[in-house]
């Protein structure tokens, strides 16, 4: 991912994330994040940032990302960084690691 050209505004927000929630038809062979409980994981991460009282940071729903198979999934922007989310504690994680200590939640990324 580059950087913007010259003249661009600046970024909107610091960080912006974009948590699959996309739900499939039981069975279907790709599965998909909701079904591995991403509506939560997306809920609980935008309450945590709020309650910590962090600035230009969105949190929002996204459809497929097509990484299903690794879900559920999210990815950090501008970075162009993807997280595995699969539960509270790893939101917690990614929340101190990236958006508070600008650092990487190594053990949660996907290459
Ligand atoms: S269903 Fe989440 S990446 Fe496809």
């Amino acid at each position: 991912m580059g950087e913007g050209l010259a003249g661009d505004p600046a970024p909107y927000y610091e960080t912006h994330v974009f948590v699959c929630n996309n739900r499939r038809p039981e069975g279907h062979p790709r599965g998909d994040c909701a079904s591995k409980g991403s509506e939560k994981i997306r809920d609980y991460m935008k309450v945590r940032v709020k309650e910590l009282g962090l600035q230009n940071i969105r949190i929002n729903q996204s459809g497929c990302l097509d990484r299903c198979e690794l879900g559920p999934c999210a990815v950090f922007y501008p970075e162009g960084v993807w997280y595995r989310l699969d539960s509270f504690k790893a939101v917690d994680e990614v929340i101190e690691k990236h958006l508070q200590n600008h650092g990487r939640a190594k053990d949660l990324m996907l290459p």
